[in-house]
């Protein structure tokens, strides 16, 4: 076991994703189980009793890897010293609305935090944005980073490629393990694109064992682009559990390069890979090459139908960043 615990701070601690986040870092599924934390839960301050409460469940679970927690509103203890943020705090969307109406409200929250990450977390912090619209909102936070490293700041849409080997899964008739190398470009928005072309079930190219050209096309992609709306309307609710499930496989691949060699979604920024302009926080397959360390993979082959899709996706990101324009300064 590493004597040193790693620091994990998670915005939105009180929160419905909180809740089901913070019992799978404090078990090690984060990090791995040699790998002591500590926890930093940071919400608003009128949630500072919620977090209490979360706090003593937590220590009734007598998690052998739990070395500490730290509640605070305040921004420079919440980051103080964190190997890891998870920044899930922000606003859900409810029934009717797109991910993109919560840019205005939720977009300030990650001036700020962008720069709180950048003045008190480790200098080679790692970020994952969770709250929605979680690309652009990484976007305003990676614009603060001055000490901090801008290619550590990373958004979520490992739920999204979840889902994908779910729905190819169930198809297929086989279990999600037996996907690889399904990775999505783009937006965690209604136009991502989970790359069936580049799917493999045992092996094979998923699209060959399939054989449903019309059915890959149409009712798979809406079914992965609408997941979070038809959750969010049998729910009630935004999806909880298997967002916070896709925050731990997220970070997981990352730091100890589990799935090596397979493709995993993480939205980062662009380094010009694919025509897609820099900066941008565009979700990639991308590689762990060693614990820490991504790459985009490169040398895809895209497509007439991927390439529309990419262009419509990255269309819509650079509308998202025009409309924050303000806080990117
Ligand atoms: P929730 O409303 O249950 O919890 C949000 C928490 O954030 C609350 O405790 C609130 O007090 C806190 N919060 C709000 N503003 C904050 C701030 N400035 N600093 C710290 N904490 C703050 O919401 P939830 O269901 O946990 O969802 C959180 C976010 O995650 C939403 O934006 C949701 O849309 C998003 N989400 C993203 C994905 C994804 O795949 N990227 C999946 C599911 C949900
Ligand atoms: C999801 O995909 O479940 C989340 O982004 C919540 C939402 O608003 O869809």
């Amino acid at each position: 076991m590493t004597t040193s615990p790693v620091r994990v701070a998670v915005t939105g601690a009180a929160g419905n994703i909180g809740y089901s986040l913070l019992f799978r870092i404090a078990n090690g599924d984060l990090l791995g189980p040699n790998t002591p934390v500590i926890i930093h839960l940071v919400d608003l301050p009128q949630a500072a009793d919620a977090c209490r409460g979360v706090v003593m469940e937590l220590e009734d679970c007598a998690f052998p890897l739990l070395h500490g927690t730290v509640i605070s509103s305040d921004l420079e203890t919440g980051f103080g010293d964190v190997d890891v943020a998870l920044l899930v705090g922000s606003k859900p969307r409810g029934p009717g609305m797109e991910r993109a109406d919560l840019l205005k409200d939720n977009g300030r929250i990650f001036i700020a935090q962008g720069q709180a990450i950048d003045a008190n977390a480790k200098e080679d912090v790692k970020v994952l944005v969770v709250g929605n619209p979680c690309n652009t909102n990484a976007l305003i936070a990676k614009h603060q980073a001055r000490r901090t490293n801008p290619r550590n700041y990373t958004a979520m849409t490992r739920l999204d490629q979840n889902r994908a080997m779910a729905q190819l899964a169930q198809k297929a008739g086989v279990y999600a393990a037996d996907i690889k190398n399904l990775a999505v470009w783009g937006n965690h928005s209604p136009t991502m694109f989970p790359d069936f072309f580049q799917a493999q079930i045992h092996g094979k190219p998923a699209a060959d064992v399939i054989n449903d050209a019309e059915w890959l096309q149409g009712p798979f992609l809406k079914t992965v682009q609408q997941r979070g709306k038809a959750i969010i309307d049998a729910r009630g609710k935004s999806s909880a559990a298997s967002a916070a499930s896709a925050a731990v496989d997220h970070i997981y691949s990352w730091a100890t390069g589990h799935m090596t060699g397979d493709y995993v979604s993480m939205a980062v920024p662009s380094d010009g890979s694919y025509g897609i302009p820099e900066g941008l926080i565009f979700s990639f397959p991308c590689r762990i090459t060693s614990p820490w360390s991504y790459e985009i993979v490169q040398g895809i082959e895209i497509n007439d139908f991927a390439q529309a899709a990419i262009q419509k996706t990255t269309a819509e990101l650079i509308e998202e960043r025009d409309a924050v324009a303000e806080m990117l300064g």
